[in-house]
């Protein structure tokens, strides 16, 4: 078999055999396969696409391609969620207890953020004491004592997604479906999980701009899920603004502990439970959706979640108080308001630009192993489709840094406000089960 022959096969449209798709992969990882021919299969992959067969095969190539954890010592059915990536995305932190406490076990492995958006590891981390970095023995212990862990990822899982994926970004090749959904099942695979929810973001803030091709994302990964005998849920729901009102990391984990206390924004809370009640059916508590969904709101309203969540930060090395007292979490020094500089409507709130923001005020990192400041980030004050006079607050921009104009005026620009009343954006655009 020759590098060369699976290029041009591919460049000439036709499906590679899973003996191709191994070697390929197996020839990028031992160095027999240079990158320059690497780069010319994802080309090729680009324009011409992969079948659907083909796409679970490179997966579980790539699945194959390092370690995997073994959670099959965990009792039960193990649920995962993803999402694919957006601002003021605080779901993990509010599904994981939630989900706990219908006694479904949540093994969670989650990365950190990079660029506009964040990720759950740095959020937990604004919590003193959260630790993270838990061994693979304690991991699986916490989960079958408390039914949930949450991890950073420290196993060298897919190492061969890493090195396609850094290929693929310098050589215009990243928005290719197969290609991204492939990538992020296989992280999904690799970290042992029986079951997945994934959230699909689409919108200004999210990977996928437009809801057609999310969707087909959506089903793609569903798609490789069913093929690899992993139940797999996904909902392609709205980032045209950020979610909920809170964007930055300790900002986040207070908006979460005020949507399990049942006083969050309606967005976050509709999309958590949502999420939750998939994750709950798939794991055996519930036999349907609806009456999943009905113990989820119960769980807030009688504060079961909130004791979940309370256990987990405890366990997990954190100061339990800042459930009853968020001021304990990280704030920053300066705050400043952004006001409107005129009457009328929310038209639309850019979500990329608020996540760039709060991203120059220290929240986020523009490369990896930056440091980020827990505190920083932005607090929005309104929503798309609400009225606002001028000199209103539009949001408030917390940062420790003593430069902020670069911030206040994408902030300014990430807001379009118009004469014309419009309605509020959908929450969530589709299930495919
Ligand atoms: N996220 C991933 O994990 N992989 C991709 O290819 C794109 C987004």
């Amino acid at each position: 078999m020759r590098a060369y022959d699976i290029i041009l096969k591919k460049r000439n449209g036709y499906e590679l055999t899973e003996e191709e798709i191994n070697f390929f992969i197996n020839g990028i990882m031992d160095g027999s396969i240079q990158d320059y021919q690497a780069s010319a299969l994802l080309m090729a992959i680009y324009f011409n696409g992969l079948t659907d067969k083909e796409t679970s095969q490179l997966t579980m190539a790539m699945v194959n391609s390092g370690e995997i954890l073994d959670l099959s010592s965990i009792d039960g059915i193990k649920v995962d969620k993803h999402s694919t990536g957006g601002v003021g995305d605080k779901i993990s932190l509010i599904v994981i207890p939630l989900v706990a406490s219908v006694g479904v076990p949540v093994a969670k492995i989650s990365g950190r953020g990079l660029g506009h958006t964040g990720g759950t590891i740095d959020k937990l981390e604004s919590i003193p004491g959260f630790r993270t970095d838990l061994d693979t023995e304690t991991f699986i212990d916490n989960v079958n004592k408390f039914k949930m862990a949450i991890a950073g990822q420290t196993h060298n899982l897919t190492p061969a997604d890493k090195k396609l994926y850094s290929l693929r970004d310098v050589t215009a090749t990243v928005d290719s479906i197969p290609l991204i959904a492939s990538s992020i099942m296989s992280k999904k695979i690799a970290s042992g999980a029986d079951c997945i929810v994934l959230d699909v973001k689409v919108g200004s803030g999210a990977f996928m701009k437009k809801l057609d091709e999310a969707i087909l994302l959506a089903e793609t990964m569903v798609n490789i899920g069913k093929r690899l005998g992993k139940k797999t849920i996904a909902i392609v729901s709205d980032m045209n603004q950020p979610l909920g009102y809170e964007i930055g990391n300790a900002n986040e984990v207070r908006e979460a502990i005020e949507v399990l206390k049942g006083k969050g924004a309606e967005d976050e809370t509709y999309i958590a439970l949502t999420i939750a009640s998939y994750m709950a059916v798939l794991g055996g508590a519930f036999n349907d959706f609806d009456t999943a969904f009905e113990y989820m709101k119960r769980a807030i309203e009688t504060g079961e979640g909130i004791k979940y969540l309370r256990k987990l930060i405890t366990i997990q090395g954190g100061n339990p108080n800042v459930i009853d007292d968020p001021s304990i979490l990280p704030q920053a020094k300066n705050k400043i308001e952004i006001k409107s500089d005129k009457d009328g409507y929310i038209n639309s709130i850019n979500a990329e630009k608020i996540g760039t923001a709060a991203m120059l005020l220290g929240a986020g990192r523009t490369k990896k192993d930056e440091t980020i400041d827990h505190g920083a980030g932005i607090t929005l004050t309104k929503k798309v489709g609400d009225r606002v006079k001028k000199g209103d607050t539009l949001s408030i921009l917390h940062t420790n840094r003593t430069k902020w104009d670069d911030a206040i005026n994408i902030v300014k620009d990430a807001f379009i406000i118009n004469k014309n009343e419009i309605e509020p954006l959908k929450y969530i655009y589709k299930i495919i089960e």
